[in-house]
């Protein structure tokens, strides 16, 4: 399943996201693709609302991975640009655990820690920016769960 979506502002990448986040579920691994800028955190924080999460959302860049308890799903964003050239052994800081766990996981950078996760259950979203500075997403997945992401509302 492929859908092809655009924003033309960072609002628009919010309410994305909010949108988004109706269709997680726990397990659910949602990897971000994309340049620096993209607006993979910016998704992220659309999606943090949609879930009702109240904690600021900013990137983890720095930590890694931060984990946002709540009622509804808890939110792991997992940021692994800084595991690029972090040798493969040395980077089980207990990913798998969030990765499949109790709540979903938001992954920007994903190639950096490719090793845990499983592309074909995983929701990869694209973003790339056109010479407009328009956003494109693409969403695409194998993961029949995913289903109603791509059958209505977005
Ligand atoms: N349509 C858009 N969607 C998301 N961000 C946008 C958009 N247009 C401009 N921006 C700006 O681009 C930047 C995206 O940053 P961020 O979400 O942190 O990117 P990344 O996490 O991919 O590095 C923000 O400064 C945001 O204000
Ligand atoms: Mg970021």
């Amino acid at each position: 399943m492929i859908k092809n979506i655009k924003t033309n502002t960072k609002e628009e990448t919010l309410e994305l996201g909010k949108k988004l986040s109706n269709f997680l579920f726990k397990g659910s691994v949602v990897l971000l693709c994309g340049d620096l800028g993209a607006g993979k955190t910016t998704l992220t924080k659309g999606i943090g609302k949609g879930l009702g999460v109240e904690e600021e959302i900013n990137s983890p860049t720095f930590n890694i991975l931060k984990c946002y308890f709540n009622k509804t799903l808890n939110l792991y964003h997992i940021d692994a640009y800084r595991l690029e050239d972090v040798p493969e052994e040395n980077k089980n800081i207990g990913l798998e655990e969030v990765i499949d766990g109790d709540g979903c996981a938001i992954i920007e950078w994903p190639q950096f820690i490719s090793e845990f996760i499983d592309y074909k259950k995983a929701l990869i979203i694209t973003i790339t920016i056109d010479e407009n500075n328009v956003r494109n997403f693409k969403l695409e997945t194998e993961n029949l769960k995913f289903e109603g992401l791509f059958a209505g509302l977005l």
